[in-house]
């Protein structure tokens, strides 16, 4: 059953948020009211989402690792929808590739886009977010602390970003702006689980096996999470990075060995 938030009277910017969890987001948000902006790379899938976010949604073009590109996306959705209240960042890149056969691009476009493009949203948001009870949300992921084969630019990134919220957390805490980051566990139906996890039946057992709650969440549930840390409910929370991951702790390292063995690593 999802709990009920009101963000009428808000504008909520999600980087990223135009497929999968970070849409699921999107569209919680603006089921609950808010005035909704989102960006990613993709045209197609900017005018995806735009399709299901409601007439008064804003979509852009922006690359989270073009600094200048980010900043002209926050100040055209600021033009239209004024300032921003909650900022989701959860634009990433994902693949499953051993360091051993990782070109330095390769380990530097996860970085380039996962932890780079979190400092990129962050540094120009504060301009937009600067005022009591505003709240920037990252992304993050549970190769942020659990260390996990095949993800060694992932885990990186993640664990810079982690990190990174702590630090905004000290640092806009004064000017009443509170940071956190969300780490999902398994969700269904996602490029990320695409990816990531065999697919059928092998995948459905990895699942019941790693995750105490016996399957995989849903966009929905982690979009519970954003829009309860975006609201007042969380007024004391900053600094925190939150797992929504039915028990497991982070421990997924099976399915992604399992995806690699089944050839889904190059
Ligand atoms: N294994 C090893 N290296 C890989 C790889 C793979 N599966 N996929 C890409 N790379 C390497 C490329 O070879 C390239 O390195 P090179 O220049 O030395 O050849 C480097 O990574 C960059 O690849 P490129 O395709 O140019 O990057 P891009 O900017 O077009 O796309 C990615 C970024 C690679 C992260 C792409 O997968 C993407 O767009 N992902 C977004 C969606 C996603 O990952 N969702 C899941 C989120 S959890
Ligand atoms: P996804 O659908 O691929 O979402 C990634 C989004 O980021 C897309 O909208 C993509 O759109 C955008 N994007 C990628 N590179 C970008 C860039 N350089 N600049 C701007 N936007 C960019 O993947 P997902 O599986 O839902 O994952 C969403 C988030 O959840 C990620 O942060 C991921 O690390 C995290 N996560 C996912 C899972 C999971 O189970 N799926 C688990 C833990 C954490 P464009 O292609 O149009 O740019």
């Amino acid at each position: 059953m999802n709990v009920q938030f009101d963000f009428h009277d808000r504008h909520v910017f999600v980087f990223g948020g135009t497929t999968g969890i970070n849409l699921g987001i999107a569209q919680a948000f603006a089921g609950a009211g808010a005035r909704i902006s989102v960006a990613s790379r993709k045209q197609e899938n900017v005018d995806f989402a735009l399709a299901t976010l409601g007439a008064r949604a804003l979509g852009l073009v922006a690359d989270v690792r073009d600094d200048a590109a980010v900043a002209a996306a926050l100040a055209t959705s600021r033009a239209r929808h004024g300032e921003i209240d909650v900022l989701v960042s959860g634009a990433a890149g994902n693949f499953l590739a051993e360091v051993n056969s990782m070109s330095s691009n390769a380990f530097k476009v996860v970085v380039d886009i996962d932890l780079q493009g979190s400092f990129h949203v962050a540094r120009h948001a504060y301009e937009h977010l600067r005022k009591p009870g505003a709240s920037l949300i990252f992304i993050s992921a549970p190769q942020s602390t659990v260390p996990m084969p095949y993800q060694a630019h992932v885990c990186a990134a993640k664990a810079g970003v982690d990190h990174f919220a702590r630090v905004l957390a000290l640092e806009w805490g004064a000017a009443g702006v509170r940071v956190n980051a969300i780490s999902p566990g398994p969700i269904a139906g996602t490029e990320g689980m695409r990816r990531l996890a065999p697919q059928g039946k092998q995948g459905d057992e990895l699942v019941r096996a790693m995750v105490p709650l016996g399957r995989m969440g849903t966009p929905e549930e982690i979009a519970q999470l954003a829009m309860f840390l975006g609201s007042d409910a969380a007024s004391y929370i900053s600094g925190a990075v939150i797992a929504c991951d039915g028990g497991a702790q982070g421990h997924l390292t099976p399915m992604i060995a399992a995806a690699a063995q089944a050839g889904m690593a190059r």
